[in-house]
């Protein structure tokens, strides 16, 4: 009896050992995938300035008060007359981050998992690395003919190798002034300038933080060579450009601005004939009756 009462005991407390150690394991991932979804576009944790702050080591700096506060409204904490959220909002040229909706819990676990200082980047294998090797030398290169390559993919005429869409179904960016992009989304003319560069791009490309965008690169992820020839297209589309996307001169507009202008002008050629005409009629009408 007692033995049977030992083990009961036993069973119990191991099931709640490992019970506790799921938990554990759920809310780590819970903050990993959090992170994912909602920051890593735009921080890295110890791997370098993105669009935003390298966030490594932001739980020690900051208090998770202020953190919090930041996260759910950085705008506020700015108007609030902080200090130290006005000096890193001045920091990253006046542009602030956006506010995340989200909860003390969900904030609590993204704050664990920087705290814990994960890379947030997962180890390479082998084949990656040589593409990011690949791609960083094409980013080195600055080659016309890369910059061309990354002109086409935007433009669909060069197919993503996972069969994405391109993005003119949604964006435009001027190169030359000949090409015509979707008006769905944000004109990226002038998106390096913008971005803050080839690191504000890379960051979008490979998380995409809008929901569109997200869906239809979810299961199409770009390689690592094809988010570099986008990011050379991107700098010489911005620095061909400094003045903003070009009016592309819409042929269908051209043509169909004349036909209007040709059918005016006949509209009022017939009109006045027809007031000429009744006025003679008038006269006429008026001359026979005098006659009489
Ligand atoms: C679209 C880009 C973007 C996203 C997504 C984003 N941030 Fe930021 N973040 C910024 C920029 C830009 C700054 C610096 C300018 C500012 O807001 O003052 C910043 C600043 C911060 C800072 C202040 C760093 C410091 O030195 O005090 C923290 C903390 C932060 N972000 C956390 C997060 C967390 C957590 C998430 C996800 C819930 C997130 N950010 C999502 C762009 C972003
Ligand atoms: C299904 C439509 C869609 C497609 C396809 C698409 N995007 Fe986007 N993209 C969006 C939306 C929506 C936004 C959010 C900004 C906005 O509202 O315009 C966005 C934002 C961006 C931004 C940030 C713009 C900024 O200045 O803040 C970049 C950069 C970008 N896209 C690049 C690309 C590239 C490169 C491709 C092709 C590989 C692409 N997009 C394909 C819909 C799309």
């Amino acid at each position: 009896m007692a033995k049977t009462k030992k083990s009961f005991k036993t069973l119990l407390f191991s099931f709640f050992v490992i019970y506790g150690l799921n938990v554990n394991v759920a809310i780590a991932q819970d903050g990993a995938l959090l992170f994912k979804q909602n920051c890593s576009a735009c921080h890295s944790i110890g791997g370098g300035k993105l669009v935003g702050p390298d966030l490594k080591g932001i739980t020690k700096k900051r208090t998770k008060e202020w953190l919090t506060k930041f996260i759910i409204s950085s705008t506020n904490l700015i108007k609030s007359g902080d200090p130290d959220a006005i000096a890193i909002y001045k920091e990253y040229n006046n542009s602030p981050m956006k506010d995340f909706p989200l909860t003390q819990e969900e904030i609590s676990k993204i704050l664990d998992y920087i705290g814990a200082g994960k890379s947030g980047n997962e180890k390479l294998d082998p084949k990656k690395l040589a593409e990011q090797h690949f791609a960083d030398s094409i980013l080195k290169g600055e080659n016309i003919k890369d910059i061309l390559i990354g002109k086409d993919l935007f433009y669909g005429q060069r197919r993503f190798e996972n069969a994405g869409a391109s993005c003119a179904s949604c964006h435009n960016a001027s190169y030359s002034g000949k090409e015509q992009g979707g008006k769905l989304a944000k004109d990226l003319t002038n998106a390096f300038k913008r971005l803050g560069g080839y690191a504000g791009i890379k960051g979008i490309l490979s998380n995409p933080p809008y929901p569109s965008m997200t869906e239809t690169y979810k299961n199409n992820t770009l390689t690592e060579p094809e988010m570099a020839y986008l990011q050379l297209f991107f700098k010489s589309s911005d620095m061909k450009n400094k003045n903003g996307p070009q009016k592309s001169c819409n042929i269908m507009i051209i043509i169909g601005s004349i036909l209007t202008i040709i059918f005016a002008i006949v509209i009022s050629f017939l009109w006045r004939k027809r007031k000429k005409q009744n006025v003679n009629a008038t006269i006429y009408k008026r001359q026979r009756k005098y006659s009489i």
